[in-house]
């Protein structure tokens, strides 16, 4: 979003700065508190008595992000105004110069704020949930992670990284990706969504004014043969389409962006960001579990759908030294 990083102080290796840990870690309080259940949902005139906390934790959490992000909107806008930037080269350069039809700035300072904060949660937590899981899945099960790394060898080589141009023909890769989807989505359920009529979807009558909530997971086994294993194949078939398996699951057996009007506006974004994640992680490494352990621990954690612990794993660099330091990587 803002092609900005923070390095570590004396992390040679471009590891994570504490800057970019706080900011991380902000905004996954935000995102859990999206999806959390909260009492002045239902009984509105709770709302400010805030019984759970919630809304003194996500405010906290914004100040920082906003703390991170408001300098640089600032700036950025600043160095646009005085002419010392010419050239666009990141989303908060295209909003700064996204223009409504009368040629005038489409976005207020306000909203170019807003909409960057709106992108970086948008994008920050199912791809790298997705990325995590089907990585321990597949270190517990070393030939599915042997088959996804001999598609991208055979695909792309070892001469050069993954590119998006790649993607149509990484159909493995994307069923592993698929299948962290449906077994392990970053929440329960879908989004909240209140019905403004009468409906009836799937067989069951919504009556008008309910809250409905739908599970994500893909589990019903009147529709996935083992559900609870992790089988990439079993989204191996014809009648994709020219680019090949696809991560949006139309038919909503189980919910990775859902679909229609309330879907996901990002699905395409979306899946480029987790499927190059989780490509360039299998390419550029030979995975292993840590020299103490035999498997990886596939529990998920109790108060939301992650690993209970995090994935550590050991990497190996597999591809010429000079692809690890690329730039534009
Ligand atoms: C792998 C990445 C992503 C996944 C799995 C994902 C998934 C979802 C899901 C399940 C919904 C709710 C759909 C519904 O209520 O039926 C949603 C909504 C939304 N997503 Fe994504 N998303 C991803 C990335 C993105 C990105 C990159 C953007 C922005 C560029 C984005 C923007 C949004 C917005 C704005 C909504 C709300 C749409 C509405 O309520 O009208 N998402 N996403």
């Amino acid at each position: 979003m803002f092609n900005k990083r923070y390095f570590g102080k004396g992390k040679e290796d471009g590891g994570p700065g504490k800057e970019e840990e706080e900011h991380v870690e902000s905004l996954f309080t935000v995102l859990k508190h999206i999806n959390s259940f909260i009492l002045s949902d239902y009984v509105p005139w709770l709302r400010p008595l805030d019984l759970e906390g919630h809304e003194k934790i996500v405010s906290e959490a914004m100040r920082i992000l906003n703390g991170y992000h408001d300098p640089i909107v600032d700036e950025r806008l600043k160095q646009w105004i005085e002419g010392k930037k010419k050239k666009p080269e990141d989303l908060l350069d295209a909003f700064i110069l996204a223009k409504d039809s009368n040629g005038k700035p489409a976005l207020s300072v306000e909203e170019i704020k807003a909409q960057c904060t709106e992108l970086i949660l948008a994008t920050i937590d199912n791809p790298s949930n997705a990325a995590e899981w089907a990585m321990a899945e597949m270190l517990n099960k070393p030939e599915i992670l042997q088959k996804a790394t001999e598609e991208i060898d055979s695909v792309v080589g070892k001469n050069r990284l993954v590119q998006e141009t790649d993607i149509p023909k990484l159909n493995y890769i994307k069923c592993c990706a698929r299948e962290s989807f449906r077994l392990h989505p970053i929440a329960p359920f879908n989004i909240p969504h209140v019905s403004n009529s009468d409906a009836t979807a799937a067989g069951y009558f919504i009556p008008k004014g309910s809250h409905v909530l739908i599970g994500r997971r893909g589990m019903n086994p009147n529709i996935w043969d083992e559900p609870l294993v992790f089988k990439p194949e079993r989204h191996l078939k014809d009648g994709w389409g020219s680019g090949g398996v696809e991560l949006i699951e139309n038919e909503l057996r189980f919910i990775s962006f859902g679909v229609g009007r309330r879907g996901c506006i990002g699905a395409g974004l979306g899946s480029v960001v987790t499927i190059m994640l989780f490509a360039r992680l299998i390419q550029g490494f030979t995975w292993d579990a840590p020299p103490n352990e035999t498997e990886i621990d596939l529990s998920e954690s109790k108060d939301d759908l992650f690993l209970a612990k995090p994935l550590h794993a050991l990497a190996k660099p597999r591809l010429p030294d000079a692809l690890y330091t690329q730039l534009e990587c």
